[in-house]
This record gives structure tokens, C-alpha cells and sequence, in this order.
């Protein structure tokens, strides 16, 4: 992002969770902080080392232990690549509960520390739901096991959803326990133009209803989106050369019968046609439509970071209001300033950039505490899913109660009382003696 710049002396990889704890035991023995780092593709500068921490990087704890193919519970290591995890489940007849642009190169314990949700979080939920147990390293170096994989289990409090999207500030992630569901064969994909946002929404509603539960995946872009995607990325086609068009909304669905999947598909576009709520729309032929179509989606991203300067922000809100902000944010800034909106729709979560030639202090004061305001006055949350990080550990109060932070910062102290793990992130640096960070 040319926005986050690490310093550190010294990173280690170590191969074992008793690495790890050996670690951990010796750094925290002399206050020495620590910065655990997966794939570093975090959006909010919480695997760079701040000011001098070690970096602690799991890359090489990347074992897949086990899986069993009747339960579908997959067990392995913090360092596993998810590519690599979604290549070896399709082998087996599998999918991952989870995928994202970042796959190539972000790990599942970052995944389940940052509790990212990605693109089928509308089909699969949240990383709280599919992940059934953890190995986790405390700050003293004790190796929690709580590696379960069974669907239920009530005895006593579920501890691994204290480090599920705790983004490394209680605890090193070194094994992940995670149910799996079955690969179905039939996934349809459509790319479908909206002329306005309302008609999105509608379209949304209508997807809930009539698609039901094939529907896997519901990802909007407006305008702004697409045109970077075609400028920035090498070997991307509109799908609607000769009209332009506000608004794009991807649609997949996953089912296990092609015919039946393709009947209601094809009612739901008809009925949305003949309602006005598509002015144009594709339905991917084969695998490598799809593919171009997702590509455009999980593309936004990077053509943004080649734009030049991107101010990243990642909101869940009501999704009737969610584009008044966007609207809102381009009538404060100036021409300059391009504000790009797409996201997760179907979940209420809209990833709004605004892209400048370079970073500047001006423009970052038009659009903060303006953008956190706005969002808290909505009751929306300040980070639907990238987590809070370095960028916005002194924002948390826009979406919690001083009463939740504090005790978030009790149960910090608890277990990490001399404050070693990745300190200056997640919560506010001030509510932490010197001692402690
Ligand atoms: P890192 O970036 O290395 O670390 C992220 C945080 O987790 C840091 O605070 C770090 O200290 C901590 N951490 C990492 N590993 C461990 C561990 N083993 N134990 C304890 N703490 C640990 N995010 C989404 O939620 N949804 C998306 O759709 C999405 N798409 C993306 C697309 C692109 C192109 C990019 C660049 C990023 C995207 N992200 C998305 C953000 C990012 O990829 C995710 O947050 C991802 O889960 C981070 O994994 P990582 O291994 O890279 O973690
Ligand atoms: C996405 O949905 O593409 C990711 O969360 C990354 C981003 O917000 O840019
Ligand atoms: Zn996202």
C-alpha cells in the first residue's frame, strides 16, 4: 500500500508451536515486543513492526496434519497458504469456508486472526462458525490446546473466539482446526449492470428470496471500480463495451443440481429484467468466464494500489443508507480525490477508497474523523472485516463502549501483562502503562 513501513532487526520462523513458546518465553522475560506476521496482506498495518518489535512469521509452519473426509474437518498449521488449503480440499471434493483476493499469498492463521470474510461469508458465515478449535501460544510462552474438532462442545467458555480476529494482540495462532463443506457441481456465476443503486438493493432482496440457499456469493462495484480495473489490469474485457453503467453487482450461486440451479437463475434474471432492475447483465458459458468475472471483483484492489494513494476504508452498514456515504464523500472532496466504492453487499459491507495521485495530510483531514463519525452516527462498525490494526486502534470507540474497550483491555492485561504482542495495534496505545507497551 506504500502507507505502512516496518522496522525490525530481527524476524524469526520458526517451525514448531514449541518454537514459538520458546520464543515468546525469552522475549517476554526481557519485555521484548513481538509482531506475529502471516502472509503480511493485512490492510491495516497490523503485521509491521511499529517501531523495533521481532517479527514472529509462521511461514514455515505450513503442515496440513489432517483431514477426514466424512466429518470434513481439516486440520493444520498457522503458516498454511490458502490457495494452497482451497487446491488441496478440491482434491478431496471439498471447499474452504473462505476465500479472498489475498489467497495466493495470505495464511489461515492470519486469516483467522484478522476473522476475515471474504467473499462467501454470505454462504458459509463467519470464521466464529467454521473454525471448531486453535493451538494458540500465550505471550509466557503456555501452548493452549483447544485444537477440538467436534461440532459442539458447551463445556465452559469457548476460549478460541477470544483469538479469532484479535489480529494477534493476546496470542500466536500455530494450528487451526476448520469444517469444510462438501464441493457441489453446479456454480453458476452472472455479472449483471444496474443503472442505480436502489435497483442493486432490490436485486439483493430478490437474490435472498428467489435464489435462496444456492445463492454463494452477492459483490457490488460502482463505476468508479470498474473503470480502474480496466485500466490498471493487463487482460480484463468489459463485459458491456459498447454502454456504461453505475453500478455492477456479481451474482454466484452453488448447488448440486445444474438443471434445477439453472431454472431459478434463469426465473430470478427474467423477473428482474421485466422489473427494471438490470440494464444489461452476463451469464458466464464456463470456468473461464467466471474466472474473468471474479477476476474483475477480487481485481479492485490492486488497480486501486497502481492508481497511486489509497485511504482504505472498511464499514459494515445498513446497506439502505450505505451509498448516501459514498455520494456524501465525493461532494467533500475535490475533483482530484477518486471515491471508489464495491464490497460485500450481501453482507452490509462496503469497501470505500478514495484514490489520490499521492498521500496527503489535507486531503486525510477531509475525510477523517468525517468517515467514522458517519458510520457510528448509522450504527454501523468501523472495521467489517480487515480489523483494526495500527490505523485504527485509537478509533475503536466509534463502534464500542468505553465500558467493552475496557474490558477488552483487562483481558489484554491478563494475558499478556507485560504487553509484548503486537503493541500500538487493535487497542489504544493510552490505556496501556509505558511499562506495558
Ligand atoms: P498478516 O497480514 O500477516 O497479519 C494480519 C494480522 O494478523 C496482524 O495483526 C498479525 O499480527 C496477525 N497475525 C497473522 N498471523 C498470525 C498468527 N498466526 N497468530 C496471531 N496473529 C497473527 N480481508 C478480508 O477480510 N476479506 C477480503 O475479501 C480480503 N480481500 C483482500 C484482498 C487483497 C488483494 C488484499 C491485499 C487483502 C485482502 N484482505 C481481505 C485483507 C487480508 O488479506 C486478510 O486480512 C488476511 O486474513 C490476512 O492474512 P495474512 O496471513 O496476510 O495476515
Ligand atoms: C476486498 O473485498 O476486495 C478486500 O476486502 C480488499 C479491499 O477491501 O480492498
Ligand atoms: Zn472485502
Amino acid at each position: 500500500m506504500r502507507k505502512y513501513k516496518g522496522t525490525s532487526k530481527l524476524m524469526l520462523q520458526p517451525r514448531s508451536a514449541e518454537e514459538v513458546s520458546q520464543i515468546l518465553k525469552y522475549c517476554n522475560s526481557r519485555c521484548l515486543a513481538v509482531v506475529p506476521q502471516g502472509g503480511n496482506t493485512g490492510l491495516v498495518g497490523g503485521s509491521v513492526p511499529a517501531f523495533d518489535e521481532v517479527i514472529v512469521n509462521t511461514s514455515h509452519m505450513n503442515k496440513i496434519i489432517s483431514f477426514d473426509k466424512v466429518s470434513g474437518i481439516l486440520v493444520c498449521e498457522a503458516g498454511c497458504i490458502l490457495e494452497t488449503l482451497i487446491a488441496f480440499l478440491d482434491n478431496q471434493g471439498f471447499v474452504m469456508p473462505l476465500d479472498l483476493g489475498a489467497k495466493g499469498s495470505c495464511q489461515i492463521g492470519g486469516n483467522v486472526s484478522t476473522n476475515a470474510g471474504g467473499l462467501r461469508l454470505l454462504r458459509y458465515g463467519s470464521l466464529h462458525g467454521s473454525v471448531l478449535g486453535l493451538e494458540v501460544v500465550l505471550a509466557n510462552g503456555t501452548v493452549l490446546d483447544m485444537l477440538g474438532t467436534l461440532r459442539k462442545d458447551n463445556t465452559g467458555y469457548d476460549l478460541k473466539h477470544l483469538f479469532i480476529g484479535s489480529e494477534g494482540s493476546l496470542g500466536i495462532v500455530t494450528k487451526v482446526s476448520i469444517l469444510t463443506p462438501p464441493k457441489l457441481s453446479s456454480v453458476n456465476v452472472c455479472f449483471l449492470a444496474c443503472s442505480d443503486y436502489a435497483s442493486c438493493l432490490k436485486l439483493l432482496l430478490d437474490a435472498k428470496r428467489k435464489l435462496g440457499e444456492i445463492l454463494s456469493a452477492f459483490e457490488f462495484l460502482d463505476h468508479d471500480a470498474m473503470d480502474l480495473v480496466l485500466k490498471h489490469l493487463e487482460g480484463v474485457r468489459n463485459p458491456f463495451p459498447s454502454s456504461m453503467h453505475n453500478f455492477y453487482v456479481l451474482i454466484e450461486t452453488t448447488g448440486s443440481s445444474e438443471s434445477y440451479d439453472r431454472e431459478k437463475l434463469d426465473a430470478f434474471l427474467l423477473h428482474s429484467m421485466e422489473n427494471g432492475l438490470i440494464s444489461d447483465g452476463v451469464v458466464a458459458q464456463d470456468i473461464t468466464q467466471a474466472s474473468s468475472c471474479w477476476h474483475i471483483r477480487e481485481g479492485i484492489p490492486e488497480a486501486l494500489m497502481k492508481e497511486g494513494g489509497v485511504y482504505k476504508y472498511d464499514l459494515s452498514i445498513p446497506v439502505e443508507t450505505m451509498y448516501d456515504l459514498v455520494e456524501e464523500m465525493r461532494v467533500r472532496l475535490d475533483a482530484s480525490a477518486k471515491v471508489v466504492a464495491y464490497g460485500h453487499l450481501g453482507d452490509g459491507n462496503l469497501h470505500l477508497n478514495i484514490s489520490t495521485p499521492q498521500y496527503d495530510d489535507n486531503i486525510l483531514s477531509q475525510i477523517e474523523p468525517f468517515v467514522y463519525e458517519w458510520t457510528s452516527k448509522h450504527k454501523g462498525s468501523i472495521s467489517a472485516e480487515h480489523g483494526l490494526g495500527l490505523m485504527k486502534a485509537n478509533k475503536i470507540h466509534y463502534s464500542k463502549s468505553p465500558e467493552t474497550v475496557q474490558l477488552m483491555a483487562s483481558i489484554k492485561k491478563l494475558l499478556d501483562p507485560n504487553g509484548i504482542l503486537n503493541p500500538y495495534k487493535v487497542l489504544p496505545p493510552s490505556l496501556f502503562s509505558k511499562a506495558e507497551i
